[in-house]
């Protein structure tokens, strides 16, 4: 999100205060048992993060119908999910750094990794599991479901510059979209939302967790590492097939082998400009800039008491963010 859109977002009445208690529920769900695994999970909290996914929880509830403290647990819970991903994803994608700070695989290695990531999974639907609604339930562990088949989806398509934006979107849908599109559908369920209500909002979700996705994919052409906290490159160093290398692999046979085989380190940023060059990062942001279009759609369509701008905010500022 571009810092503007973030800091209009921030300013709306309670939405700092519900962020604010997000956190101190994080800090206290993740340390609740004590121990190593807890240490480590708790670094991964403190080296902070954007917290989009509990601010789309609080933004899809209608004021109305909101339980407090049943949004802070499902805010927080979609969290620990994300944040579980991210130290399991690290030891996939061999990533050193994440949120500015070494990444668990790259201080404790693998089986650290592991076992952070299944705390963190377990503690999310502990905290979850206190709202009695079993139907959230289900709706969380689904999403949990989609993204370890997703992360398995992206092994099968990695060093593979056939694959197509299909199935890209395929793995993305997966490994993204779900946990978005759980966050709307928790934050509307909870709020008390109709099922097309919250149908909508969960393929709203879907949507913004695509664009988000491939700006992701974007920022780790043409980022910058100090405001993404990742290194740049790691995606085409580990022939991770993402949109804008595989719109610039179709146009030229450089960028495919770079994606087959691994690039020379000293390669990797004169391919991440030519990247730049073959015009592949704008058609990416093309797409991205589509599936924003789409998202809004998907808004238009509902009928409860729920205002969707903020949601408009948070999905226009996704596409042009920094970090
Ligand atoms: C990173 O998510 C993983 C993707 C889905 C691209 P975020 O960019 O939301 O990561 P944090 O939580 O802000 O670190
Ligand atoms: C998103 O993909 C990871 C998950 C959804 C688990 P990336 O691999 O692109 O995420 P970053 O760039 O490491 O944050
Ligand atoms: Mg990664
Ligand atoms: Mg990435």
């Amino acid at each position: 999100m571009s810092t503007i859109t973030y800091a209009n977002l921030l300013a709306l009445p309670g939405i700092s205060d519900y962020l604010k208690r997000v956190e101190q529920r994080l800090v206290d769900d993740v340390a609740w048992v004590g121990g190593s695994t807890a240490a480590t999970a708790a670094e991964t909290l403190a080296a902070g993060g954007k917290r989009l996914r509990p601010l789309l929880v609080l933004l899809s509830s209608p004021a109305a119908g909101q339980s407090a403290e049943n949004l802070i647990r499902a805010g927080s819970a979609v969290e620990l999910v994300h944040m579980a991903t991210l130290v399991h994803d690290d030891v996939l994608d061999h990533a050193s750094l994440r949120r500015g700070r070494p990444t668990v695989w790259a201080q404790h290695g693998d089986l650290i990794a592991g076992a952070t990531g299944d705390f963190l999974f377990a503690r999310a639907f502990a905290v979850l599991a206190e709202t009695d609604d079993i139907d959230s339930l289900v709706l969380l562990a689904q999403a949990a479901l989609g993204l370890s088949e997703g992360e398995a989806l992206q092994m099968l398509q990695t060093r593979r510059p056939e694959t197509t934006p299909e199935q890209y979107f395929d793995r993305c849908t997966l490994k993204t979209g779900r946990l978005f599109a759980a966050a709307c559908g928790l934050g509307g369920r909870l709020g008390g939302l109709g099922d097309a209500d919250a149908k909508a909002l969960a393929e709203y979700g879907r949507l913004l967790g695509l664009a988000f996705q491939v700006a992701d994919d974007i920022l780790d052409c043409d980022g910058l590492s100090t405001a993404t906290g990742k290194v740049l490159g790691t995606d085409l160093i580990g022939g991770t097939a993402t949109l804008p290398l595989l719109y610039a692999a179709r146009a030229d046979a450089e960028i495919a082998e770079a994606l087959r085989r691994e690039p020379e380190p000293a390669a990797v940023h004169p391919l991440l400009a030519r990247v730049g060059e073959l015009g592949a990062l704008e058609e990416a942001r093309d797409t991205a800039r589509e599936l924003v279009r789409t998202a809004e759609e998907a808004l238009d369509l509902i009928t409860g008491d729920l205002d969707t701008t903020p949601l408009r905010m948070v999905v226009r500022g996704v596409v042009d963010r920094d970090t």
